[in-house]
């Protein structure tokens, strides 16, 4: 009786093992029949009960079945490692033809782009770069520049103040022509520079608090209004098209006699108006003049004997026109989808 109900349970366990495909049904199988409370455990618990002369025929046949059951369970065990291996390589493949994939790496800022192709420019013109600090005087930031206090042109640069008196964060970099002119003074001088300036200004789509400018200056012997013109003219061109047309209109800089602002072709549709030139066909690059004799003079030079060309531009105000970009606030907003278009 007791030998036939262990038959019975040694082919339901085989059966059941069939139907084994992964480890987490396997080690239940293996609790439901081999282990410490698995039935064939609680089943050879009961060979006790048995008359004695059958005990060990049945002890002998319980042992057969608990070993042919471990053999299947350990077969069975081995057959699904290596089933998962089989699939795990399938699964991982690696394909070797694939491309790679791209690492990303810094790009230069868009107005550093920009301020690049300017020096390089420039530079090709005999101009060589020369910093001057971004933390200036006032005297040097305006009243060298023919500024006086109180002198209404100071309202065209609104201007951040440090705690110490009469020190400032530049509002341009013509403060730089001071430097640049006592550098080399009474020499010739063929200088740009650039760097960053700061406006106490209300911030909008134009305007930022911060930006760079481009300032250039020429001083030497025999230097008139026509090569400042030929010069922003050559500039101007090798920038924005050889062909591309500059027109030239009065204006005033406290720090320039005459003084004028250089417009461009309209880049974006090249003169025929669009919402950027606000259909002028004109874009506003740069101002410049012939340096006043006062200037000369602060700076070193007699201005009876030496004359000379200054210029600044606006770098983010040139790469939006480049790229289209319609918000000056992109270029400090550091955001990535920005960046990673350049
Ligand atoms: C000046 O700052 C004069 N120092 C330029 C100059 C130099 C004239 C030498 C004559 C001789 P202006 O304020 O227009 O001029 O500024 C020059 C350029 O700086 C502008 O055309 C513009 O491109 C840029 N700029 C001025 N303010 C801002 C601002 N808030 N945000 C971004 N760019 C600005």
């Amino acid at each position: 009786m007791m030998l036939e109900q262990l038959e019975t349970l040694h082919q339901q366990a085989k059966q059941a093992i069939e139907g084994v495909t992964d480890s987490a049904a396997l080690s239940e199988w293996e609790g439901q029949y081999l282990g410490k409370k698995g039935s064939l455990t609680t089943f050879l618990r009961g060979v006790g009960q048995l008359p004695k002369e059958e005990r060990a025929v049945f002890g002998q046949r319980a042992n057969v079945v608990k070993d042919d059951l471990t053999a299947a369970y350990e077969s069975r065990a081995t057959l699904i490692k290596e089933q998962m291996l089989a699939r795990d390589l399938e699964e991982g493949e690696i394909d070797v033809t694939l491309p790679g994939r791209p690492v990303a790496s810094g790009k230069l800022h868009p107005a550093n782009q920009t301020l690049r192709q300017i020096y390089a420019i420039w530079a090709d013109m005999g101009f060589q770069v020369f910093r001057t600090r971004e933390v200036e005087d006032d005297e040097t930031n305006f009243e060298l520049l023919n500024i006086p206090q109180h002198h209404p042109a100071r309202d065209m640069w609104d201007t951040f103040h440090t705690t110490a008196p009469g020190i400032i964060l530049r509002t341009h970099t013509s403060p730089g022509q001071i430097h640049a002119m006592r550098r080399y003074a009474p020499g010739p001088l063929r200088v740009i520079l650039p760097g960053m300036c700061y406006r106490y200004e209300q911030i909008s789509a134009r305007k930022e608090i911060q930006f760079n400018q481009v300032e250039g200056i020429a001083v030497g012997t025999n230097i008139r209004l026509t090569d400042l013109k030929g010069t922003m003219t050559a500039f101007l061109q090798r920038m924005f098209g050889a062909d591309r047309r500059v027109r030239f209109r009065g204006s005033y800089f406290p720090f320039t006699e005459p003084s004028m602002e250089v417009d461009v072709e309209c880049i974006l549709c090249n003169g025929t108006g669009c919402a950027v030139c606000k259909y002028t066909g004109w874009l506003e690059i740069l101002g410049s003049g012939m340096i006043h004799p006062t200037v000369l003079r602060n700076g070193g030079y007699d201005p009876t004997i030496y004359s000379g060309f200054a210029f600044g531009m606006g770098p983010e105000r040139i790469a939006m026109l480049q790229h289209a970009i319609t918000d000056i606030r992109y270029f400090w907003g550091n955001d990535t989808r920005f960046l990673e278009q350049f």
